[in-house]
């Protein structure tokens, strides 16, 4: 009789484990399987109900508690009567369930009997979404933090403000909301407004679901450049005092927070401190990219602070205000990270060694930055991070700006190999970006995401070459299709 050939495990994963032994047979996961849990464990394994389908109480899925693993670290043993999930902690416990999970999404509930030890490479793997560009609902943002924990990301980047709109609230602000979270739609001849706003019980919510993903939420509040939402609220924060506008056109915009006005250090003071309550997790983003210098040169406060600081020139200005809203960010309890243009105009002034830079022109600011002792984050727009880009140089395809192919994703590393051993030490990780100034609706967005983000998380976890990757391309769009994600299907490279 013709037997049909088992499927093996890792045909089923994105990213690949480790170690896999696959062994014969197979578990098969319904809804009379039961699971139990070391005490500590608990909640997880009402998170595996829900997402196996599965009942609590008896061992058929065992969640145990063992010695010796690191943080994100497990082990998953698959028999034909009994799956045991073993980990030290609810990190790679949760990893572990994501593993058990994937097999399940992409093999109709078949797990094939294994044994898998796991960890990852790189502490830091994430992914920002831009919501200022365009607002992107709650539960959106949550499905996404669900796809993205699936894949073992670990850190999900809000970018909550910008020149087209400002998205969370500050206490004593109110025209943030009124004013700086809407923009005029200007397509049509009949004006419409364009906008949204989270509110507190928005981002508790959305951070408790992603904190029952093991995924730390990192809000960005875009400083000192990208403000013109704000100024167009507050115009007394900008050097003219306005008016201003709260954008609807893309790029970079000359009006910036005036660095000669100690409201502004006030207001951010506030902002910061409303986000250092409502994320839990250690970081805030304070941007610092894009920045022009043009009003600053003109404004007689900025010229005054410049003069009473010593400082030489509208470049040292920048460096100077940045150290301001890094201690700012210090003072809350946080560590700040900030794009790489924060280095510019520090040579002589130097800047907090506590702030992390994230390098997106390119590796250099990165290499740089990890050279004066700064931890780095990795997401250069060269090498397959920037996933606004589009998947192929077609004018049939969707994106902004440049192009990144799946092939480009699945070439990232974090460590290039001109980064020497000092600068390695200095990696926590890489991340992707998917910025939205052309992405208008979720649908698009998730076009645009997948399956380069299931891609970058394994570039992140356990790098494996495009061969591999295309090889498990079916399993991958059966998986983000069982999770109603609308991923991109065409050439990899
Ligand atoms: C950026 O892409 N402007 C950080
Ligand atoms: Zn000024």
């Amino acid at each position: 009789m013709k037997q049909n050939k088992q499927r093996k495990v890792c045909e089923f994963l994105m990213p690949l484990p480790l170690h896999i032994q696959e062994n014969e047979g197979s578990f098969r996961i319904h809804n009379g399987i039961t699971i139990s849990s070391a005490p500590i464990f608990r909640d997880l394994a009402e998170l595996a109900r829900l997402q196996l389908t599965c009942n609590l109480g008896g061992e058929d899925i065992l969640f145990k508690l063992s010695e010796g693993f690191s943080p994100e670290e497990y082990s998953l043993k698959v028999t034909r009567n009994q799956i045991v999930l073993s980990a030290s902690y609810i990190q790679g416990a949760f990893h572990g369930l994501q593993t058990l999970r994937q097999v399940a999404l992409a093999n109709d509930n078949i797990i094939p009997c294994c044994f898998i030890k796991d960890k990852p490479m790189y502490s830091w793997r994430g992914f920002m979404l831009d919501c200022s560009r365009h607002f992107f609902s709650p539960s959106f943002i949550m499905k996404l933090i669900d796809v993205a924990a699936l894949h073992h990301l670990n850190r999900f980047h809000w970018h909550l403000t910008d020149d087209q709109g400002w998205r969370f609230p500050v206490a004593g602000y109110p025209k943030l909301e009124s004013i700086a979270s809407k923009r005029k739609e200007i397509e049509y001849t009949k004006e419409f407004s364009y906008g949204g706003f989270y509110q507190k019980k928005d981002i508790e919510k959305i951070v408790a679901y992603a904190h029952r993903r093991q995924m730390q939420v990192i809000p960005e509040i875009e400083t000192p450049g990208h403000a013109s939402a704000l100024l167009a609220a507050y115009p007394n924060l900008g050097c003219s005092k306005g008016p201003y506008e709260v954008q609807n056109h893309w790029g970079i915009f000359k009006e910036v927070m005036c660095a000669g006005n100690d409201e502004v250090l006030s207001f951010l003071d506030s902002a910061i401190g409303t986000l250092a309550t409502l994320f839990t997790d250690p970081y805030i983003h304070i941007g610092g990219d894009e920045c022009p210098h043009t009003t600053w040169e003109q404004c007689p406060a900025c010229q005054k602070r410049m003069h009473d600081n010593s400082l030489k020139n509208e470049n040292e200005l920048q460096a100077w205000m940045i150290t301001q809203i890094a201690k700012l960010v210090e003072k809350h309890g946080k560590r700040p990270i900030g794009w790489d243009e924060v280095l510019d105009g520090s040579e002589n002034l130097g800047l907090p060694k506590n702030l992390i830079v994230m390098s997106w022109r390119g590796v250099e600011g990165g290499l740089k930055a990890s050279q004066l002792g700064h931890q780095i984050i990795m997401s250069p727009n060269t090498q397959g991070c920037y996933l606004d880009y589009k998947h192929l140089d077609s004018i049939e395809e969707p994106g902004n700006l440049g192009v990144t192919t799946v092939q480009d994703t699945a070439q990232f590393t974090p460590c290039p190999s001109q980064m020497d051993i000092k600068s390695q030490a200095m990696v926590l990780g890489g991340q992707a970006n998917l910025w939205t100034e052309k992405v208008v609706f979720s649908r698009q967005a998730e076009y645009l995401l997948f399956p380069r983000l299931s891609v970058m998380a394994e570039r992140l976890w356990n790098p494996q070459p495009i061969e591999s990757i295309e090889n498990r391309r079916s399993s991958l769009e059966k998986k983000l299709a069982c999770l109603d994600i609308n991923c991109y299907r065409g050439n990899y490279q």
